[in-house]
């Protein structure tokens, strides 16, 4: 286990993916009914877009960074939602810089969402990746972290009680079977949860990427891409998250968002909406 999510926070695909994760958190808590999110593959929960890992790569430039620095005429609601709770969360640390210095990763977007009564679970395996979200949440009761295997705690934690929930599935993809675990976590936790919302994050690079989202079909999700354009091998350049039983208003909102957020982040950048069906 290699991969660390800080070389990578705040680029494109966090931008796609964290958009979307703040619109169903919203939608999913506009109904008086208690929610539970699982998070398997959480991350460190927070990142420094000014420290080592981040600078090493440079990648928020061409994600968050671009975006923050948009005109904010035209710009629609739902990014204009991301970018507060980035603002937020960034604001904590009292950063000075101009863009945001600190990240927050999907357990803090998670976290800022929650109401009381509400419950969340966010599993992180890299041990060092796992203390780093344990000390970001640390006193937090809202926040159960665990240092444990994301696809073991999906199948031990459905149904959730509430029988209301969102779940989160963003592995690293570091393993040549990781399209083939997350079909099988997938597709044993909608037989026990078939109601639940499940968002599903994967890069498109291979083949392997194309087999699975046939497969990945047959759940009729709503999928949701942001393609950099100029393809170069070894090199991420297009992404999908893809959404099980999205809420109402959801697609709506990602139409609006994700054509101006791919014009913000360059030309040849394009973005698909396509798929689905509502829950
Ligand atoms: C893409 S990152 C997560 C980023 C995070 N979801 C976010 O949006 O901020 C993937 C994480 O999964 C962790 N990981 C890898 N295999 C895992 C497993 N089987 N269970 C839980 N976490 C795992 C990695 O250590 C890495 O921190």
């Amino acid at each position: 286990m290699n991969y660390r999510h800080g070389y990578h926070a705040g680029n494109f695909a966090d931008v796609l993916k964290h958009v979307a994760l703040c619109e169903l958190l919203r939608l999913l808590t506009a109904k008086d009914k208690k929610l539970f999110v699982l998070d398997t593959h959480a991350g460190a929960g927070g990142y420094d877009l000014g420290g080592d890992l981040a600078r090493r790569t440079g990648e928020s430039e061409g994600g968050i960074r671009r975006l923050a620095a948009a005109p904010r005429a035209g710009m629609p609601a739902a990014v204009a939602r991301y970018l507060a709770a980035v603002a937020a969360y960034d604001r904590k640390f009292g950063s000075a810089a101009e863009g945001p210095r600190r990240y927050p990763g999907s357990p803090r977007l998670v976290r800022a969402a929650l109401r009381p009564g509400d419950r969340f679970v966010a599993c992180e395996l890299h041990p060092a990746e796992a203390l780093a979200l344990k000390r970001e949440f640390a006193g937090d009761r809202a926040v159960e972290v665990r240092q444990t295997d994301g696809y073991q705690a999906l199948k031990a934690l459905m149904p959730p009680v509430e029988r209301r929930g969102l779940v989160l599935i963003d592995p690293p993809f570091e393993a040549a079977d990781e399209f083939d675990r997350l079909l099988r976590a997938l597709r044993q936790a909608v037989q026990r949860f078939a109601t639940g919302c499940y968002a599903l994050w994967f890069p498109i690079k291979d083949v392997a990427a194309a087999s699975f989202a046939e497969v990945l079909a047959g759940f009729g999700p709503l999928r949701l891409t942001l393609d950099l354009g100029g393809h170069e091998a070894g090199r991420l350049s297009a992404c999908c998250l893809a959404v099980v039983n999205p809420p109402w208003r959801f697609e709506e909102t990602m139409r609006e968002a994700l054509p101006w957020i791919a014009a913000r982040l360059g030309p040849g950048v394009s973005a698909a909406v396509e798929g689905g069906r509502a829950a």
